[in-house]
């Protein structure tokens, strides 16, 4: 029988994590060392589609789960845009080596894996626009207000400078520069950090707005910094994005200290990555600092270090 396999990446938000809600620019890049995997095999006849979540040790059928599982979602979305009904036969098997709920677009991978693999099952190709189209559906169930940027950078799998229903720029960098990623290990829901975001700003429209227009324009300077090819500027902007998210109140200590050992450990600039409140953060060194920071990362409690190159 049939069997085709298809991945997505992860990501990280190197400028403009919640202020790119409130339509202000934000760069984000895949990080393709983490992966979610989807298997597409055709099954008995009338077995229907089931669903193995290897990661979580679940097995069901689509129909028992409730309309609003995000695995439901994709998959009859998908299905829906590819004119099949959900009337198939089909085994899903999915896995992930993102960490769920560390700001690494883990839900978003497992979604894109699965719409990709499911196209090239049915024999149609899914463009990255398309793709990016039927995982926001997704990314509507995690958190109300998504601002779409997740969906995009994993869909296309390139960097991305983004603006809320304007703007999805596919960039090339022009020297390619390596960043250390370090998880906390503490689980943090967008929802939660996106809602709290939201109603500080409902309090206080003014000051928030300023800050997320601070943020917007280290974006569009990160942006530039990286097309010509500035790490040292890069990393400066990372730093000033971070003081900016610890007024936005979405840092927690866990992250300030991994931040405070990559700079320690010689990196040029760091911040954390995402939501915030706990998951991921993400130095930029250099080639010569790149093992260094890694330590210093270890040592003060990382629960997982990773080095990528962008490229
Ligand atoms: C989450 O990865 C990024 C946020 O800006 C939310 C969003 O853009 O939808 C916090």
């Amino acid at each position: 029988m049939a069997t085709t396999i298809a991945h997505a990446p992860s990501k990280v938000i190197l400028f403009g994590e919640h202020a790119v809600v409130y339509g202000r620019p934000a760069v984000a890049l895949p990080v393709l060392d983490l992966q979610a995997t989807a298997v597409v095999e055709d099954t008995d006849a009338g077995a229907g589609i089931t669903i193995i979540a290897e990661d979580l040790n679940r097995t069901f059928n689509l129909f028992d789960v409730p309309r609003d599982d995000p695995l439901r979602v994709i998959v009859s979305a998908t299905l829906g845009r590819l004119g099949v009904g959900m009337r198939i036969d089909l085994k899903i098997t999915v896995s992930s080596s993102i960490p769920i709920a560390r700001g690494l677009g883990s839900g978003a991978a497992v979604s894109t894996a699965i719409a990709r693999a499911l196209g090239e099952h049915l024999g149609q190709w899914l463009t990255s626009r398309a793709l990016s189209d039927l995982v926001f559906e997704v990314e509507k169930i995690h958190h109300g207000t998504p601002s779409g940027i997740d969906n995009t950078v994993i869909a296309f799998e390139k960097p991305v400078y983004f603006i809320k229903d304007k703007t999805r720029d596919v960039f090339w960098v022009r020297e390619p520069f390596r960043l250390v990623i370090g998880d906390t290990g503490v689980a943090s829901s967008t929802r939660i950090a996106v809602g709290d975001v939201r109603a500080a700003w409902e309090r206080n429209r003014e000051r928030y707005d300023e800050i997320f227009d601070e943020i917007g324009t280290l974006a569009q300077m990160g942006r530039e910094a990286i097309e010509v090819g500035a790490v040292e500027t890069i990393g400066r902007l990372m730093d000033a994005n971070q003081k900016l998210l610890r007024l936005l109140d979405v840092s927690s200590p866990e992250l300030e200290g991994l931040i405070e050992a990559a700079k320690q450990g010689g990196a040029l600039g760091a911040k954390l990555v995402g939501a915030g409140r706990g998951g991921n953060m993400a130095a930029v060194v250099t080639e010569e600092t790149a093992g260094q920071v890694s330590m210093m990362l270890r040592l003060a409690g990382a629960k997982n270090v990773i080095v990528t190159e962008v490229r």
